[in-house]
């Protein structure tokens, strides 16, 4: 993950092209404007340069190892095309797997699914519920959340020293925060997880978007990602990694595709070998459309370049925090400090306001789209506004007074298709908002606020 961020010159430096970024919206007070999509961490438009390729391939579409056809042959020569390219880009070892999921949640179910017996798994609770929570079959050690990236790593090293260092153990970490954007100091936490004989799972959903993944840089064991937040919205996510805990259990999914033979025992019941290539976990009919545009992402990514990126992300990552920095009312959400290193995702609470009214006026009145809420993370939420959080508030009643604690929060995010025109309007909409008020009126909706009218 060595990436300069050094400054660049912009004008070399243009957004790459996405889906979207013409589409108009209307305003509650009339008229039209285009949308601001400032929700990446959540999905992120599709890549012109994807769509397209999706569209090139489209009508030679066909089954996935299962097709005598000439367009079965090809589909099946794209989908394992599109595994070697993500492996480049995730820089894998030559011995690890690439397994086309539906997500990074389906990819760390799989992962939970073939632990060995008796493992321990360590979480953070800072984690978002997609790493929190799959690991129900195990045994399971929630850290408290770090302070500093120097914690995390004492703290991971206090709680595995306990274990016993024969068992098998896992350690599952995100790359960067979905909540404030922070990066992890996932190299050390390797280092930490294998001098103690665990192996460790990094959660790339929000890093891979951002910065360049090297799983032997990092020495992780294995990593996820979203097709959905890396420009390829069509279903697809990845688990990559080391072979052995994958080739041993039993498949995720019991079915075609996963199985090599499958025979009539002779007392009534069915025998079955299963495949050890990534197949074994790819039952039914892969999603090659998913896979393909996953691999066009990659592509499309590392011909862009990470410093290029990089180098253009965190000037518009500056330009928002200068702009909320003027806002006394804006206090932005952190764990390691603000000036910590972090991707194009910043969470923050409004000083008076309801988080779900502040985003509805954003939209409504601006044409921004942000997300609000505990963004699936509730126990780094607790911990971040040191209060018991709520997924809603209650629409035009402030939820939270002058120096009261807010229940939830407002995020803003952003990536390779954001323009600077996104932010600075929604700086602008931040400023006018708290200055001047909503301009509209909102009332409370399925939870939600909606514009009254
Ligand atoms: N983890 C995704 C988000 O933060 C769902 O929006």
């Amino acid at each position: 993950m060595s990436v300069s961020t050094a400054a660049v010159d912009q004008s070399v430096c243009a957004p790459l092209s996405v889906l979207g970024r013409d589409v108009t919206v209307p305003l509650v007070t009339g008229g039209d404007v285009t949308h601001a999509a400032l929700d990446y961490a959540a999905s992120a438009p599709a890549l012109q340069r994807v769509w397209d390729d999706v569209a090139a391939y489209a009508p030679y579409y066909g089954s996935v190892h299962r097709g005598a056809g000439y367009l079965s042959q090809l589909s099946t020569d794209l989908f394992e095309n599109a595994r070697a390219t993500v492996a480049e880009f995730l820089d894998c070892r030559t011995s690890d797997q690439v397994v086309f999921t539906r997500s990074t949640t389906d990819s760390l179910n799989l992962l939970a699914a073939v632990l060995p017996a008796d493992c321990q798994v360590f979480v953070f609770e800072t984690e978002h519920h997609a790493s929190l929570l799959p690991w129900r079959g195990a045994r399971v050690t929630c850290l408290d959340a770090p302070r500093t990236p120097h914690e995390a790593v004492e703290t991971l090293e206090r709680a595995l020293a306990g274990r016993d260092p024969h068992g098998p153990a896992l350690v599952c970490v995100t790359g960067a925060s979905n909540v404030t954007g922070e990066l992890w100091p996932v190299r050390d936490l390797a280092t930490a997880a294998h001098a103690h004989g665990a192996r460790i799972v990094l959660d790339a959903a929000q890093l891979a978007p951002h910065h360049p993944v090297s799983v032997r840089d990092l020495d992780v064991d294995w990593v996820a990602f979203s097709g959905h937040k890396l420009y390829a919205p069509f279903g697809s996510g990845v688990l990559a990694g080391r072979a052995d805990w994958l080739q041993q259990a039993e498949p995720y999914l019991a079915g075609g595709g996963a199985s090599r033979k499958v025979t009539r025992r002779e007392d009534g019941g069915v025998s079955v070998e299963w495949h050890e290539s990534a197949a074994r976990h790819e039952a039914g009919s892969p999603n090659v459309i998913g896979a393909y545009a996953i691999a066009s992402a990659c592509k499309a990514l590392t011909e862009a370049g990470f410093d290029t990126l990089v180098a253009r992300e965190q000037h518009l990552i500056e330009k928002v925090r200068a702009g909320l920095a003027e806002v006394p009312e804006v206090r932005v959400l952190s764990l390691f400090g603000e000036d910590a290193p972090r991707v194009g995702v910043l969470s923050f609470v409004v000083e008076g306001w309801n988080s779900s009214h502040f985003a509805a006026a954003l939209s409504a009145e601006y044409g921004i789209g942000v997300r609000d809420g505990l963004f699936c993370a509730h126990p780094l939420l607790r911990t971040l506004l040191g209060t018991d959080p709520q997924t809603q508030g209650e629409c035009g009643a402030p939820e939270a007074a002058p120096g009261e604690k807010s229940l939830n929060a407002i995020r803003v995010s952003f990536g390779a298709g954001t323009p600077d025109e996104h932010v600075e309007r929604f700086v602008t909409a931040v400023r006018e908002l708290i200055t001047n008020g909503a301009k509209w009126t909102y009332r409370t909706e399925g939870g939600r606020c909606v514009p009254a009218v």
